[in-house]
């Protein structure tokens, strides 16, 4: 072995337990393929070009969230240059202009700012505006849990960005995704839903500045952020039966992008030492999003979750499908949002 293979391996051992803890242990959540769903052939290796080779999707319209970034800038480029017409939003007018420049294909760049509800509204106008229907929605966009709590207007960020701006943006834009032939909602969750949550799933009383007697754990926060995407999924999965659009949440791999951003120097270290060694690369990361806004095989799969470009059963002890916690978060979305969802 050569020394540097040996410093490598070395690094991703020493980072390895902190990234453990950042995803939970993976034998706690066995993931299989579903029953009554094809293998589709693609694996974790497999990437974004990969899932949608051959496809056309020229005359189709998608939205997606975080398009200067990561997985979403992948997503972009890669159903772009299949023909797609894309709708990339950002942070600032500039971001996401950049970014839609430097694609091949038709994009629209949008400013989308998820912590303020007002530019969520005026996103979706803008959006509604152009009179054409979405025939997807990807709800990319996200934020890893913040080294120390950090709430703007009231409401904890990682909630706030990664699933309660995103709940307003998909209830605005529905009339659009409803004019499409076959209107897919994409939603990128991740596997600390399952794995890195409350013991109740979602901790209510934590939501807002309270950390409801609790020690702040970051990843915590945003595993039921990331919770939150899947019973948001599930449940508006439920509302559509029997409706041309469909709803689908996914966990793309542990990717290295730049989503350690903001959860400490140790966290960004681990991922910058280990990401290149252990995670999926960015076109490998982007995969299971484009075969679940793109793909035909899924045009009528709905209220699913998708891991490595297949619809997957998670095994052990969670709170993915639960019904009851997913009334509750609609619910209370529905209070915290109030006149922003009239
Ligand atoms: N990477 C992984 O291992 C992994 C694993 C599981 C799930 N995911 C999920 O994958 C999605 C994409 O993340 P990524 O890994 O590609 O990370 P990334 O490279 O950091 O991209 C995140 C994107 O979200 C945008 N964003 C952040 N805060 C925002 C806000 N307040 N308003 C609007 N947009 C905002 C970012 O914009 P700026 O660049 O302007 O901040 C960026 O475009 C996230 O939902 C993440 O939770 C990632």
């Amino acid at each position: 072995m050569h020394r540097r293979q040996f410093l490598n391996l070395s690094a991703a051992t020493a980072t390895a337990p902190l990234l453990s803890g950042c995803f939970g242990d993976s034998d706690e959540f066995p993931v299989s393929l579903k029953a009554g769903f094809p293998d589709s052939g693609f694996t974790a290796k497999s990437t974004a070009e990969d899932v949608t080779k051959g496809l056309d999707l020229t005359g189709k319209t998608m939205l997606i969230t975080g398009c200067n970034s990561g997985i979403g800038f992948e997503t972009m480029r890669v159903l772009a240059s299949h023909g797609a017409h894309i709708i990339g939003t950002g942070r600032t007018k500039e971001k996401a202009a950049d970014a839609c420049s430097s694609v091949y294909g038709k994009t629209t760049p949008m400013t989308l700012e998820l912590t303020n509800f007002e530019s969520v509204l005026e996103c979706a106008n803008q959006v509604g505006a152009l009179g054409i229907p979405l025939d997807g929605l990807i709800c990319n966009a996200g934020i890893s849990g913040r080294k120390e709590k950090q709430v703007v207007n009231g409401i904890e960020i990682a909630f706030l960005v990664n699933y309660l701006s995103h709940f307003l943006l998909v209830n605005k834009l529905l009339p659009a995704v409803t004019a499409a032939e076959q209107g897919r909602i994409v939603h990128v969750g991740s596997r600390a839903g399952y794995s890195r949550t409350p013991p109740e799933g979602i901790r209510f009383n934590t939501l807002g500045e309270s950390n409801g007697g609790f020690e702040y754990d970051s990843w915590e926060y945003y595993g039921q952020s990331k919770l939150a995407n899947a019973l948001f999924s599930h449940k508006l999965a439920q509302k559509l039966t029997g409706t041309n659009v469909t709803s689908n949440a996914l966990h793309p791999g542990f990717v290295k992008t730049s989503i350690a951003r903001g959860q400490g120097r140790l966290t960004e270290l681990a991922f910058d030492i280990a990401g290149p060694l252990i995670a999926k690369n960015i076109e490998e990361g982007a995969a299971t999003t484009c075969y679940a806004a793109s793909h035909p095989q899924l045009a009528k799969t709905n209220g699913e979750f998708l891991f490595d470009s297949n619809v997957v059963t998670v095994g052990g002890d969670h709170f993915m499908e639960n019904d009851a916690l997913a009334d509750r978060l609609w619910n209370v979305s529905e209070e915290m949002l109030g006149k922003y969802l009239s």
